[in-house]
């Protein structure tokens, strides 16, 4: 069982954090990863994997952006067998704050930009007669915090989405989401960098959670490839919280 070589990964989002960390793992285990992202990855990482990775430039909120880089993809290497949504994007605003064009970019990404790639992505995946989708969700589809009114709407929205797939196209597809705590990316970075004293703001997210740091990306992509491997051949339909324990506690206090 495990993971069979030569399979085809999509990774949305893989040029950086977590999906990058989930194309480095697939590689090594032998597969083909396709990065779907609007950035180019580290071109050194490029090159080491020039064999079994390639970079498509994709605007997941535009279908047609979307259906091209399926038709590169399906072009090199055949059909896909798993794809993971980890493409995503945060701004801060409460609702009254939130102008449509935010909502709309936000959203776009993150929840029509998982739906497009699984639309385009699961008739691939029915060639074959299997396939695996993982959305990568966040802790905030349970819990809110100031200011995130978009963001926490797309993460909730991608659970729904994710059991829609697992209903509509079972047996042959398995649909799953993985919802992390704080992990060390470069969105984390760029979101701690708003404040005036990041590293007082980066031991807050540390203080969230019971193991007392925040996740590596690589912790997610242990998750991310153990879901999309035959070893999870009965998980589907659920998500699985990778959150060090965060909103264990009552009201995130320990008295
Ligand atoms: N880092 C965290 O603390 C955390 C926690 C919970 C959930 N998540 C979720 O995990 C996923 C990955 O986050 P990350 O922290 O690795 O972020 P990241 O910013 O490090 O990486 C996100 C990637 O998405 C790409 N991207 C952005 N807009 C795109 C678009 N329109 N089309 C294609 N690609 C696009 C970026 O270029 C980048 O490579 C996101 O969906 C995020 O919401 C992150």
């Amino acid at each position: 069982m495990g993971i069979t070589t030569n399979e085809v990964v999509v990774i949305t989002g893989g040029s950086k954090g977590i999906g990058f960390a989930s194309a480095a793992l697939f590689l090594e285990a032998g597969k083909r990863v396709s990065i779907w992202d609007t950035e180019k990855p580290e071109d050194n990482f490029l090159d080491k994997h020039k064999d079994n990775l390639i970079y498509i430039k994709c605007d997941v909120s535009n279908e047609k952006s979307i259906i091209n880089a399926l038709e590169d993809t399906e072009k090199k290497w055949g059909n896909i067998q798993t794809l993971v949504c980890s493409a995503g994007v945060q701004r801060y605003s409460t609702v009254t704050e939130t102008t449509e064009e935010e909502w709309d970019f936000v959203m776009g990404v993150n929840l029509k930009g998982s739906f497009l790639a699984a639309k385009h992505c699961i008739p691939s995946m029915q060639k074959n007669g299997k396939g695996v989708v993982i959305q990568i969700s966040s802790v905030q589809a349970f819990y809110s915090q100031e200011k995130v009114a978009p963001y926490v709407t797309s993460k909730s929205g991608q659970l729904g989405l994710m059991r829609s797939i697992a209903v509509d196209y079972a047996p042959s597809i398995r649909s799953v989401a993985i919802c992390p705590g704080t992990i060390d990316t470069p969105m984390l970075q760029d979101a701690v960098n708003l404040s005036a004293d990041p590293e007082a703001v980066l031991q807050e997210c540390a203080d969230m959670h019971l193991v007392g740091r925040i996740g590596k990306a690589w912790e997610v992509a242990k998750l991310v490839n153990y879901l999309a491997s035959d070893d999870a051949s009965f998980i589907t339909g659920q998500y699985f919280r990778i959150d060090g324990g965060m909103g264990v506690m009552i009201a995130g206090s320990k008295r």
